[in-house]
Order: structure tokens, then C-alpha cells, then sequence
């Protein structure tokens, strides 16, 4: 069975959408952040200070390649900067179907205004940070999804149902 894969930016949804979905789809869900989190023993920041973003993405990288080893059929919820590696793009692609969750950068501030566990948001001017990144990693983020659903405003209900429809028979 293929994975349903979350992709998008900090504060875009994919995890409360990603609980949603494995609720609805009695399906296991996994988060690459916690995965990696648990495997190394460090927070995602105790790993960005200890041993740079680098490092953190190579993580990621041997976390997907993990994942294509299991049966599939799960929810995986990724962090926001995983597709920006080509490589993890690729990887992506083999475990199923990707799905982008799309956010504004004003919705963005106001969900993580109070946050502290974003490494790459912490110290100066969250707002110009968050619009440049978001800049950034947009072609990457569509290169990489199967289909893009937009998440301004919506509820997490509404966002999974729209996914469900979506995505239809490529999930079952
Ligand atoms: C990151 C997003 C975070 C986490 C790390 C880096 C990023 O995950 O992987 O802080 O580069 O956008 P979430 O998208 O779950 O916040």
C-alpha cells in the first residue's frame, strides 16, 4: 500500500492533518522530526546546535531511506525543510503520494508567533525571515507534490477531507 506523505512549510498543518488522516484511515503515522528526535536521543534544535543543518538534513535523508524499507500504507508527516535536498525529493516520490500543504506567510507568524522549537525562525525578524524561506522552497515543494492544497483558513477537517477527495483510488 503506498504512504500518503505531508509536505510544507513550518506551521502549514502537516501534523495536525497527518493525526487527522491516520485517525480516519486507522493507518500509522509517522513525523521524520520525531523519528529522528527519538533515534539520536537530541531535540531537533539540540541537533542544529550540536551539529548544524547539515548534518540534520542528512538525518532526514537516511530517515526516508529507512521508511521505503518498511511496508508502507502509513501517514508521514515530514519537517517543513526536507524536500529542499534533491535527493530527499527523489525519495519522497518513491514512498507515495506527496501532498503539499500550502500556507501564506502572514498565517505562518501568527501560528508560530509564540514558538521557540524552530531553530531556523529564532532571533531577528521572524516575518522577513519566513517570507524569504517560503520564497525560497516554494518550486521545491511543488517539484516535489503530487498535488498542492491550499490551508489559509481552513480547519484540519476541512484540509483532510479535501485530501481524501483528492487523492482518491492513488492512496488506497
Ligand atoms: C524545519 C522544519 C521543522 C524541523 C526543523 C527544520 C525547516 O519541522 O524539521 O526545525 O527547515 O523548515 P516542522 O515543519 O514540522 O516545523
Amino acid at each position: 500500500m503506498k504512504n500518503i506523505i505531508l509536505i510544507g512549510f513550518m506551521g502549514s498543518g502537516k501534523t495536525s492533518a497527518a493525526i487527522s488522516l491516520s485517525y480516519r484511515l486507522r493507518r500509522t503515522m509517522v513525523d521524520t522530526d520525531k523519528e529522528i528526535e527519538r533515534l539520536h536521543h537530541m531535540t531537533v534544535s539540540e541537533i542544529f546546535e550540536r551539529l548544524g543543518e547539515d548534518e540534520f538534513r542528512s538525518m532526514e535523508t537516511r530517515c526516508l531511506e529507512r521508511l521505503l524499507g518498511r511496508s508502507g500504507g502509513e501517514i508521514i508527516s515530514t519537517g517543513g525543510g526536507l524536500p529542499i535536498r534533491e535527493e530527499n525529493r527523489k525519495l519522497l516520490k518513491r514512498l507515495g503520494t506527496v501532498i503539499y500543504l500550502r500556507v501564506k506567510p502572514e498565517t505562518v507568524c501568527t501560528r508560530l508567533e509564540a514558538d521557540t522549537s524552530r531553530p531556523l525562525l529564532q532571533g531577528g525578524d521572524k516575518e522577513e525571515k519566513v517570507k524569504c524561506l517560503l520564497e525560497a522552497r516554494g518550486p521545491f515543494y511543488e517539484s516535489a507534490a503530487d498535488f498542492i492544497v491550499d490551508t489559509d483558513e481552513k480547519t484540519t477537517d476541512s484540509i483532510v477531507d479535501e485530501i481524501l477527495e483528492r487523492a482518491g483510488a492513488a492512496i488506497r
